[in-house]
C-alpha cells in the first residue's frame, strides 16, 4: 500500500511500550495501562492534521496570536470488545469526541465473514472526523466491516488506529477503504494458521479483561 497510508509511530515511549505488551508475563492491570498510555500517545499523532484557527487571546501581559482547534468534532468507534481499551488514552486527549461501539466476532465457519452483535453510533457521526480503534489489525475482517458500516451514515473523513498491524491486514483493509489512513505501533510479520498476528501479543481480548 501507498506509504502516505500507512503510519507506524516510531516514537521510542511506544515502541518501549509495545515491548512491554508483548511480554507474556504482563499481567491484565499491566497490560491495560500499557494500551491505555499507548493509544494516547498514537492518538496524538493520529490528529496531527486537525485544522487550526487563529485566535487572539489575552493572557496576564498582552494579547497573544495563538491557535485552537477550528471546530471539527471527532469520534471514536472501538470496536468491541480489545478496541474498548483503547478509547481511555485517546478520550484523555480529545474529552470532547463521543464514542460509538461496534461489537463484531470472526464467524469461526468462516473466516472472511465478520458477524454484528452490535452497534450503536453517535446520531451526527456523519458530520464528525471518526477514529475507530481496535488493538490488533489481523485478517481485516473486523475493521472492514465496521468502517463499512461507519461509511453508510455518510461519514467520510475514517481513521484507523490499532496497536499491532501485519501486512495481511493493512492490504485487505488498504484494498476495501484506499482512502482510510492506518494508525499503528508496530508492523509485525503476519498471521499464523490460527489467524493470530505473530509474533504479536496472544489475544489481546482475554490479555486487557483477564479472561483467560
Ligand atoms: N486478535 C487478537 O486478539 N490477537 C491476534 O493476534 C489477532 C487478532
Amino acid at each position: 500500500m501507498s506509504n502516505e497510508k500507512l503510519h507506524i509511530c516510531d516514537h521510542p515511549l511506544v515502541q518501549h511500550k509495545i515491548s512491554l505488551l508483548r511480554d507474556k508475563n504482563t499481567g491484565s492491570k499491566e497490560f491495560r495501562e500499557l494500551v491505555s498510555e499507548i493509544s494516547m500517545l498514537m492518538c496524538y499523532e493520529a490528529t496531527r492534521d486537525l485544522p487550526l484557527k487563529k485566535v487572539q487571546i489575552q493572557t496576564p501581559i498582552a494579547i497573544a496570536e495563538s491557535s485552537v482547534i477550528s471546530g471539527r468534532k471527532l469520534a471514536f468507534v472501538p470496536i468491541l470488545r480489545a478496541g474498548l481499551g483503547m478509547v481511555d488514552g485517546a478520550m484523555a486527549l480529545v474529552p470532547a469526541a463521543k464514542i460509538g461501539h461496534i461489537g463484531i466476532y470472526r464467524d469461526k465457519a468462516n473466516s472472511n465473514s465478520a458477524a454484528e452483535y452490535y452497534c450503536k453510533l453517535p446520531f451526527d457521526i456523519n458530520e464528525r472526523d471518526v477514529i475507530v480503534t481496535d488493538l490488533m489489525l489481523a485478517t481485516g475482517v473486523s475493521a472492514i466491516h465496521a468502517i463499512g458500516k461507519i461509511k453508510e451514515t455518510g461519514a467520510h473523513s475514517i481513521k484507523f488506529m490499532c496497536i499491532i498491524a501485519c501486512p495481511e491486514g493493512v492490504n485487505a483493509l488498504h484494498e476495501a477503504f484506499p482512502d482510510v489512513e492506518i494508525y499503528c505501533g508496530a508492523m509485525d510479520k503476519g498471521l499464523n494458521e490460527d489467524l493470530y498476528i505473530t509474533p504479536g501479543i496472544g489475544d489481546g481480548g482475554d490479555r486487557l479483561f483477564g479472561t483467560k
